[in-house]
């Protein structure tokens, strides 16, 4: 007798007496005929139990839902009226001859085919239920395959595996640190790596030209759909490459990952500078299956009236665009309410709009709340500049660069979903030509990736003009999401330092925090370059899956908990005095 899955009985079995092992999805009494769905892995199939094996029959009658059996049968075909086309097994049932209750299950907190009505926090309390249902496990055995996949190509070019500490100092990659506060160093604390970055450049310098790692990182940040505070990896590294070749070699290995698992020919990937990406899409991770470009309008509206334009249009920290919904006449004023009050999520104090019903009948043929404040010229040169047909809709943002940039990007791409506008199933881009730093609230620079990346220009003119000097940064985008980014690195210690000076460092920090990396940058440290995509959010595009949670067997809630385990949770104050730490009551603070 052999065991079998169950999902994978066809007709080709019947006749063979089998064994099964799996966990009653439902169990039916049909007059004196009990039939189980036995469910495992791979799927279903009807059991069938008579009174004729009287000791099964019985035991059969007593299981519930969940319970795991251990079964022996001989499979048989279905009567014809039994037939079910919707079942891959649905020619076949077993007939059981042998039954044991391998385990019981108290009743389960929600039906495995009814997980959606009942929460996505009731899922994650009982994740090891919700992990029973055949999308969450498609989904993670395409992680499992992702994986491999990506082993297999790295080890097949000369990549070397090596593990990188978990326990260790801060790895500035702009979010705050976990911290884990050291027992023989009271009051000294650990970070746990928000990336491998320093110490894959370290390996550079001990002369491992090309490494990898499938990496946990961790981030205490703000939670999006997009985000958790510990994901992982694919964390790359390589020696006297250039960016091009480490672009092309990363960009392989993503297309043949695609091709192997989900049969996705990505093509080759355009090359996007950051300036493009933001002026055309107001975003550097831009969604390309559909184009609706953001045009800049303000040079035609310095000399009008309406002051919510001309104050922007004639402030160099401000932008104007339009984006031109073509065939827009199909939202209706509550649509464009509603879009209105999207936008000002993202800060926009409105969104003006003008309706093009029939460019023929000029100004009579247009529609929209600002026309009164515009001159006929300039409307006209509006509509030439962007290309305006009849039943054409034209939205307009006007603020500071990245109150327009954010607002209008984003309604680019909820117009694109709402209204189906995508073109194609999957585009992807690189985007190139960053800036290398960036100012923060504070008005202080703040790297745009992380302090390690090289310059484009020599370290004496990006301190002169730090504003101005691009990076020799990268970035992978597919369908509007960022799956990884990289940089040639900074490999002399005097450009290192430059930067931190930028950055505003002062030298006791910079010893105190870096100083092992100049000491090593100055010890023979090759060129050296990288990458490092997410895992999660490959797999989350790959499996088309809404959120992170979905392609991470125990992911952590928005507030950064995890409700199966009930973590972070507290600790009992004996282990608190070994760490020489006293929790501050939170009235008294
Ligand atoms: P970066 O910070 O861009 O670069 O991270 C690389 C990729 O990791 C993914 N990612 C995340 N995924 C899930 N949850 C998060 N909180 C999260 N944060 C980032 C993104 C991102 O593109 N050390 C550099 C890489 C390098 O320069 O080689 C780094 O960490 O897909
Ligand atoms: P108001 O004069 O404030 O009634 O605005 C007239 C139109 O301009 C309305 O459709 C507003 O939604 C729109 N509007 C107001 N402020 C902005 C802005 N900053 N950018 C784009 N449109 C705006």
């Amino acid at each position: 007798m052999h065991r079998h899955y169950c999902g994978l009985l066809r007709d080709g079995d019947i006749g063979q007496d089998i064994e099964l092992f799996g966990w009653v999805h439902r169990r039916r009494d049909h007059g004196g005929v009990i039939f189980l769905d036995v469910r495992d892995h791979e799927g279903i199939v009807q059991v069938v139990f008579d009174p004729d094996t009287k000791a099964s029959f019985e035991l059969a009658d007593q299981v519930r839902n969940e319970y795991v059996l251990h079964i022996s049968g001989r499979v048989r075909a279905r009567a014809e009226a039994a037939v079910n086309p919707k079942m891959l097994t649905g020619l076949v049932e077993v007939l059981g001859t042998e039954l044991t209750i391998l385990n019981a299950a108290v009743t389960p907190a929600f039906q495995l085919d009814e997980y959606s009505s009942a929460g996505e926090d009731v899922r994650l309390k009982y994740r090891y239920l919700d992990l029973r249902r055949p999308d969450m496990q498609e989904k993670l055995r395409v992680r499992s395959q992702v994986t491999h996949e990506l082993r297999r190509f790295l080890s097949a070019n000369g990549f070397v595996d090596i593990e990188t500490p978990i326990l260790t100092r801060a790895t500035p990659e702009g979010a705050r640190d976990y911290l884990v506060p050291s027992r023989t160093q009271p009051g000294s604390f650990f970070a746990l790596p928000q990336s491998p970055q320093l110490f894959k450049q370290l390996l550079m310098m001990s002369g491992f030209d090309r490494y990898y790692q499938i990496a946990r990182c961790f981030r205490d940040e703000d939670l999006r759909s997009d985000r958790q505070p510990e994901f992982t990896q694919i964390d790359i590294e390589t020696s006297f490459l250039s960016e091009s070749q480490i672009m092309t070699l990363a960009e392989g290995m993503i297309r043949e990952l695609f091709q192997t698992i989900i049969d996705v020919d990505l093509g080759d990937l355009p090359h996007i500078t950051y300036k493009h990406a933001m002026q055309r899409y107001g975003s550097d991770r831009p969604d390309l299956r559909f184009d609706l470009p953001l045009v800049d309008i303000a040079d035609l509206l310095t000399e009008v009236d309406f002051k919510v334009f001309s104050g922007p249009a004639k402030d160099p920290g401000s932008r104007i665009a339009a984006l031109k919904l073509p065939r827009g006449d199909r939202l209706t004023r509550k649509n464009i309410d509603d879009y209105t009050k999207y936008v000002s999520i993202y800060g926009a104090r409105g969104l003006a709009y003008i309706r093009v019903n029939d460019l023929s009948l000029g100004s009579k043929g247009l529609q929209s709340p600002i026309l009164k404040f515009l001159p006929d010229d300039v409307v006209k040169e509006i509509l030439i500049r962007v290309g305006a047909e009849d039943h054409d809709l034209i939205f307009f943002g006007a603020d500071n660069v990245s109150i327009v940039n954010d607002s209008l990007g984003a309604l680019r791409c909820k117009l694109a979903e709402d209204l189906d506008l995508y073109e194609r199933d999957w585009a992807g881009c690189w985007v190139t030509e960053f800036p290398m730093f960036e100012r923060d609230g504070q008005g202080s620079w703040t790297s745009l990736h992380h302090p390690f990346t090289a310059p484009v220009a020599d370290a004496g003119s990006m301190e002169a003009d730090p504003g101005n000097t691009l990076s020799r940064a990268y970035d992978i985008v597919i369908n509007g999401r960022e799956i990884g980014g990289g940089s040639i690195r900074i490999h002399e210690s005097e450009t290192q330092s430059a930067v931190f000076r930028v950055l505003d460092l002062s030298e006791e920090e910079v010893s105190l925090k870096f100083g092992f990396l100049l000491e090593a940058l100055k010890s023979g440290a090759p060129p050296h370059g990288g990458i490092a995509f997410g895992l999660d959010r490959l797999i989350m595009i790959m499996t088309k899956a809404d959120s992170l949670r979905d392609v991470i067997a125990f992911p952590k809630t928005q507030t950064a908990t995890c409700l199966l385990t009930d973590a972070p949770g507290n600790v009992e104050s004996e282990q608190l005095n070994e760490l020489s730490i006293s929790i501050r009551n939170s009235d008294t603070n």
